[in-house]
C-alpha cells in the first residue's frame, strides 16, 4: 500500500491551484468534476504521490458541510489498494466503520472511506486504480 493522495478541502479551486503552484514544481494538474461526490477536484501530480484539492459544487455536498464546520484544510488521506474488495472486507471484519458502498471516484478509481472515529481522527479513503494497460493481467487466461 502507498499514499495515493492527500485531499484538501478548499473554498475556491482556481485560487487554491494558484497557491499550490507557487510552492510545488508541478505542471501536471488534472481538473475533473466528480458528480456523485458533488465536488470539482484538481489533482496535482507529484513525483510519487498527488495532492487533491476539492471544491464543493453544491450546497448539499459533504465538502460544503465540512468547510462550514472546519474551514479549509486537510480532509482525507487516500491509500491505494491492490485488491480493494479484500482490503475492505478485512477492515470491516476488524470493526472499522465503513462510509458507504464501493463507488466510482475521480479518474476511474473505485473508492470508499473509513470513518475518522475508527482511525484516530483521520478520514481514510481506500482506492483502487483502474488496471494500467502495461500492467500484468490480474488473472492469467486459461490456455
Ligand atoms: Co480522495
Amino acid at each position: 500500500m502507498r499514499i495515493d493522495h492527500v485531499a484538501i478541502a478548499v473554498n475556491d479551486l482556481d485560487e487554491a491551484v494558484k497557491n499550490y503552484r507557487k510552492v510545488l514544481n508541478a505542471n501536471n494538474i488534472e481538473v475533473e468534476v466528480v458528480g456523485n461526490e458533488k465536488v470539482r477536484v484538481a489533482m496535482i501530480n507529484l513525483e510519487d504521490t498527488r495532492i487533491e484539492l476539492m471544491e464543493p459544487t453544491e450546497e448539499t455536498s459533504t465538502i460544503s458541510k465540512y468547510l462550514k464546520e472546519n474551514g479549509e484544510g486537510i480532509h482525507h488521506i487516500a491509500i491505494t489498494a491492490d485488491d480493494i474488495e479484500n482490503d475492505l472486507s478485512r477492515a470491516s471484519e476488524n470493526g472499522m466503520k465503513i462510509l458507504g458502498q464501493l463507488r466510482p471516484g475521480s479518474y476511474g478509481r473505485k473508492i470508499t472511506f473509513i470513518h475518522p472515529k475508527s482511525l484516530n481522527g483521520v478520514l481514510l479513503e481506500l482506492c483502487e486504480a483502474p488496471q494500467r494497460k502495461d500492467s500484468r493481467p490480474k488473472y492469467d487466461s486459461i490456455t
